[in-house]
């Protein structure tokens, strides 16, 4: 069901409760190394903001203890950039506790077009406890509930699900980022246009185990890269040197490439690897086809994988792509993700969709410089891929209807 979306309630005047996922990585120094999520707040805050809405940002950002103010976890170089990104609009950051009697203040003195943007919301435990105390706080503190934070929509912390349970009989909408990444990942798994081809990639196979499941009946061809393709080559038998392998998931890996083989879905495996003998740059590198010899280790897909794996994609109407293809951080074991993101962008260019999962797949668009070249790079990491395990959100569910 389509969610009514902030750009269908009237904001004048009114105190916009938005909840955002401004979890950013953030350096030694304090530095956003990548500042994408608050990039693609911006619709949300602008339609609110240019409407004369008094906006009222709250996010958490990493996994502090929640025994109140950690520096490293402070929001407030978050709060910096989202003014820099915003000039000419007043961005205020009120004391160290999201719900103390600075924040409180700042808000019950807020003029139209100004943003308040609260400490971190985890610094609380009640905020992963889905307290309805802490919740009822910061319900106070709208007339309208928003929630654009999809990277966090899997989670039912007090600011997901609890607070807008506390503001039951005001509008509770959803912003523009939420709408859209529902958009494309709904659409791409529900309505896809065939021939619909799903990239895999990663180090476990038990992270993606829902997604494949899932994703069996719904897709024409499911490509698996990254370390989680040597559980499954093992499970056939097959040599695999010292790649990593879930020892575990072998015989779930054998379950898999069953049902596979009873069903519509080619599952494809790579036939060749790009390894080392160890993960660094200085190793030396051999490509082996089939079995990988003792002491070796499967670190990319190798280059008849990639050329098969971009035949496929050539042909595709719809794709979505979770997890890297190797380990793409270092060279020269980036080559099979980036050939992989130059195929679906190649595939997107001629009027294919493609959804790219975030998390380390957004990384690494990203650090290709190639994050446009699809039709939609989403900001959730574990959000994406519970919707690819097609499972619903309580967070979403309570928003209002269209
Ligand atoms: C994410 O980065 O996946 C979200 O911000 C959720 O963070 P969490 O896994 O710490 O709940």
């Amino acid at each position: 069901m389509a969610k009514k979306t902030i750009d269908q309630v009237d904001v004048a005047s009114k105190r916009v409760l938005t909840r955002v996922d401004f979890n950013v990585p953030i350096d030694d120094e304090g530095k956003i190394t990548d500042d994408r999520r608050i990039r693609q707040a911006l619709p949300t805050i602008k339609s609110v903001i240019e409407r004369r809405g008094k906006l009222i940002l709250m996010s958490h950002l990493g996994r502090p203890e929640g025994k109140g103010f950690e520096p490293e976890h402070s929001l407030k170089p978050v709060a910096a950039r989202l003014a820099e990104l915003l000039p000419g609009v007043k961005v205020m950051f009120p004391g160290n506790d999201c719900v103390g009697p600075e924040a409180a203040s700042a808000i019950s003195a807020m003029n139209d077009r100004e943003i308040v943007v609260l400490e971190n919301l985890r610094f609380h435990k009640q905020e992963k406890t889905g307290d309805g105390l802490f919740a009822a706080k910061l319900a106070n503190y709208g007339d309208i509930y928003c929630n654009d934070a999809f990277g966090t929509a899997h989670r039912n912390d007090a600011s997901m699900l609890a607070v807008p349970l506390a503001m039951k009989g005001k509008p509770r909408v959803a912003g523009l980022l939420l709408q859209k990444e529902l958009k494309y990942l709904s659409e791409a798994i529900n309505n896809a246009k065939p021939p619909f081809v799903a990239v895999l990639g990663g180090a476990k196979v038990s992270d993606k185990l829902g997604a494949i499941r899932n994703l069996m009946s719904k897709v024409d061809t499911i490509l698996v890269g990254g370390a989680m393709a040597y559980t499954f080559l093992k499970a056939l038998g097959q040599e695999v040197g010292s790649s990593l392998v879930e020892a575990r998931m072998v015989n779930e890996a054998n379950a898999i490439l069953a049902a596979a083989a009873a069903s519509r879905t080619d599952l494809v495996l790579p036939q060749d690897h790009v390894c080392g003998k160890q993960i660094s740059q200085y190793t030396p590198v051999e490509v082996h086809e089939g079995n990988i010899p003792y002491g070796w280790m499967g670190l990319d897909i190798g280059p008849k994988t990639s050329s098969q794996f971009g035949t496929i994609l050539a042909g595709a109407k719809t794709v979505i792509w979770n997890g890297p293809m190797g380990v793409f951080e270092t060279q020269p074991f980036d080559v099979g993700t980036k050939q992989v993101a130059q195929a679906i962008a190649r595939a997107t260019k001629k009027g294919a969709m493609s959804v790219v999962g975030g998390g380390e797949t957004a990384a690494a668009v990203e650090a290709f410089g190639m994050a446009e070249q699809f039709s939609h790079v989403s900001t959730g990491g574990g959000a994406s891929l519970e919707m690819l395990e097609g499972k619903a959100f309580d967070s979403i569910a309570v928003l209002d209807d269209a």
